[in-house]
């Protein structure tokens, strides 16, 4: 009976209408998804995009630095990534006699391409289930280490590390090949890179030229070497071939990277202390930083590009957890996930799952107030710059101590950080209960009486005033000292306590759900290890009765082209092309279905045939709720039409022999 049973529900399987395109998939169990994706429009083959034996598809992947994706476009090694994951690297390479974020940069000749210390590029060389060796050992750390050793035994620039799936229900070996000779090859100015800047960050219409271009040198066997002058262009297994055909509405796309973090499976009070209150605390504390900020950098040219790169990342996050808010509470996923709990609570009857959601529940009471007090003085007491410093130039050798002051006091303004500082503090005062601050706050405030009087006595310190000699003993070091102490004494150990014990109840929730919902495939959270996700091109309604379309053109650049507001202000040359009035269609951006997150950036946009037609770069506000919960209605990540990019390179910056070794395919 039970046989018949899993036949019929086979069989149904194959006559129910798809899924949604929520999911992030490992590559090398992309077999169970193929089916649905060529019913989608896909023209290959699991083996085409992973295989132990053939070049496939993730050959041509890197993850970018620590955090991005990047992919191989030629035989030579040459690397497309975002101008976002490039920047800092372009930004060493500039100053006033050669602004290349000003300008743009481009090496028509091998002997321009620039070195970058610090950066490196990992290739997937192979995964593997490794969950029987793991869950049969005593002692999981151990047993990881010795799996990595084996791994990257005798190989050149061989990495590798285990990562456990689904809590710890599966886990996985990683072997990578890191190549750390990673040159500069070109970017747009940061009028293109950066477009729009954080005004339309998270936003569409999109019309940021999001790309910079490198190239992978390795030493003459084609293997991982350090740089040397002597290093020659990578050869790949397998590079992207670029399509110029362009994409329509509903065309199949999928994407291959390396997104960093999510929490599809977590129960409705952990989203309800997300929507409810992490998020409205870090928001309103981002707040009062972005506010310190904008005053000052609207007053002073110079403190605009000085804070620009921090005001950048503090916006980020800012606007993206108001769009994850509104999302989590605009799906009402608090309530359909206790509607799930009850659910599942009902059939765990007389199972070994029974309770475990209350269990949760208990756990997640326990937690919160060391949780929300932990969040908040990070991003309050510790987000103050001036104690930041004190403190790693404390902890810095001596020899170092230099570079250090002179890295931090040359984007540094020290009216920001003190509005910062009484801004933060009154709130951190307001919003955190007693027993949960370092009895240095009371006396502090009992000895000045004032946020404000406590400022001007640590802005005025020794330390605050150029006199480094006795850091050790200034209340701007004992300040970092002192939060930091309470911090990792106080509210880490207890966090970290309650959040094992989650994590192990998750461990058996997550089988709990699988056997629960046998039909239903569960892909594992993003965890910064290479996945597939795929979809397609499509448009989206954000508000009732507005409907957005999927593809932004130049047009809509010059529409918001200003040259007195900064984020809009576009290079002269971008005006005249466009006054031929050859370009007004020239495609910018797409919107597509792919399910992404953070990490993401710079990931390969692929189409049915395999090529590729963009760079992926960000998601729609209205859907950054996908960390947490996927609506197919609502989420889109952003691409760069790489027509654009070959646009900029080629049309604008007649730096066209820069893309001579791609390979163009209709
Ligand atoms: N939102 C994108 C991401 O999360 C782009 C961030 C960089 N751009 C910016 N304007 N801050 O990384
Ligand atoms: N911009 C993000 C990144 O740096 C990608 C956007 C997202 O979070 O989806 O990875």
């Amino acid at each position: 009976m039970r046989r018949i049973l899993s036949i019929l529900a086979g069989a149904l399987l194959c006559v129910v209408p798809a899924l949604a395109d929520e999911g992030m998939w490992l590559p090398s169990l992309i077999s169970q998804r193929i089916a649905d994706m060529q019913a989608k429009g896909f023209k290959l083959d699991a083996e085409d995009i992973y295989s132990v034996n053939q070049a496939s598809l993730k050959d041509a992947v890197v993850l970018f630095g620590g955090g991005c994706t990047g992919e191989v476009v030629s035989k030579e090694g040459l690397l497309f990534t975002n101008y976002h994951c490039g920047y800092s690297y372009i930004q060493r390479h500039s100053s006033v006699e050669h602004d290349y974020l000003k300008d743009g940069y481009w090496a028509l000749k091998r002997e321009d391409e620039l070195p970058n210390p610090g950066l490196s590029v990992s290739f997937l060389d192979r995964m593997e289930d490794v969950s029987a060796i793991m869950n049969d050992a005593e002692d999981k750390e151990l047993a990881a280490a010795e799996l990595v050793k084996q791994a990257t035994a005798g190989g050149k620039g061989l990495s590798a590390s285990v990562e456990a799936l689904y809590y710890g229900n599966q886990y996985f070996l990683f072997v990578y090949r890191v190549f750390s000779d990673v040159r500069f090859v070109g970017a747009p100015p940061s009028s293109i890179g950066k477009f729009g800047g954080d005004t339309d960050n998270w936003m569409w219409p999109r019309h940021t030229g999001d790309f910079s271009i490198f190239r992978i040198y390795a030493d003459k066997d084609n293997n991982p070497a350090p740089y040397s002058p002597d290093n020659v262009p990578y050869t790949p297994k397998k590079y992207f071939k670029v399509s110029l055909a362009g994409v329509k509405e509903g065309d199949f796309t999928f994407i291959y990277g390396f997104p960093g973090s999510t929490q599809e499976y977590i129960t409705s009070d952990a989203v309800r202390y997300i929507s409810e209150v992490s998020d409205p605390a870090k928001i309103g504390l981002r707040t009062l930083r972005l506010d310190a900020q904008k005053k000052y950098m609207g007053q002073s040219q110079a403190v605009r590009i000085q804070y620009s790169s921090k005001n950048a990342s503090v916006s980020n996050s800012w606007k993206k957890w108001q769009g994850e808010m509104k999302g989590i509470r605009k799906m009402k996923t608090v309530q359909t996930k206790k509607e799930y709990e009850a659910a599942f609570e009902k059939w765990a009857k007389g199972t070994r799952y029974e309770g475990i959601t209350e269990k949760l529940a208990d756990i997640y009471r326990r937690l919160e107030p060391f949780n929300y007090a932990r969040e908040y003085t990070s991003e309050s007491a510790l987000a103050v710059e001036l104690p930041q410093f004190a403190s790693s130039y404390f902890s810095a050798q001596p020899e170092n101590r230099e570079a250090v002051k002179e890295n931090f006091l040359k984007d540094y303004y020290m009216p920001i950080d003190k509005e910062s500082f009484v801004a933060l503090m009154t709130a951190y005062g307001k919003n955190v209960n007693e027993e949960f601050r370092p009895l240095y706050y009371e006396q502090q405030m009992a000895l000045y009486g004032s946020e404000q009087a406590w400022a001007d006595a640590l802005f005025s310190s020794p330390f605050a005033r150029g006199d480094y000699s006795d850091v050790e003993n200034d209340p701007v070091y004992i300040f970092r000292r002192e939060f930091t102490k309470y911090y990792n004494e106080q509210l880490l150990p207890v966090y970290r306590d309650l959040t094992a014990q989650i994590t192990e109840l998750y461990h058996d929730y997550m089988q709990g759900q699988m056997e629960f919902e046998p039909d239903k495939t569960f892909y594992p959270d993003a965890n910064l290890t290479l996945r597939v996700a795929y979809g397609k091109v499509q448009g989206y309604e954000p508000q009732d009765g507005i409907y957005y379309h999927p593809q932004s053109t130049l047009t809509g650049i010059i529409e918001k082209d200003n040259p007195d507001i900064f984020d809009y202000d576009i290079p002269q040359a971008l005006r005249d092309i466009y006054a031929t009035g050859l370009y007004d269609d020239q495609p910018v951006c797409f919107l597509a279905t792919n399910h992404t997150t953070g990490g993401n950036s710079g990931s390969p946009i692929i189409n049915a045939d395999g090529n590729l037609i963009g760079l992926n770069f960000d998601r729609v506000w209205e859907g950054t709720q996908s960390d947490v919960t996927f609506d197919p209605e609502i989420c889109r990540n952003i691409s760069l039409d790489v027509r654009y990019l070959v646009f900029v390179v080629d049309k604008v910056f007649h730096a066209g022999a820069i893309l001579q070794e791609v390979e163009f395919v209709n």
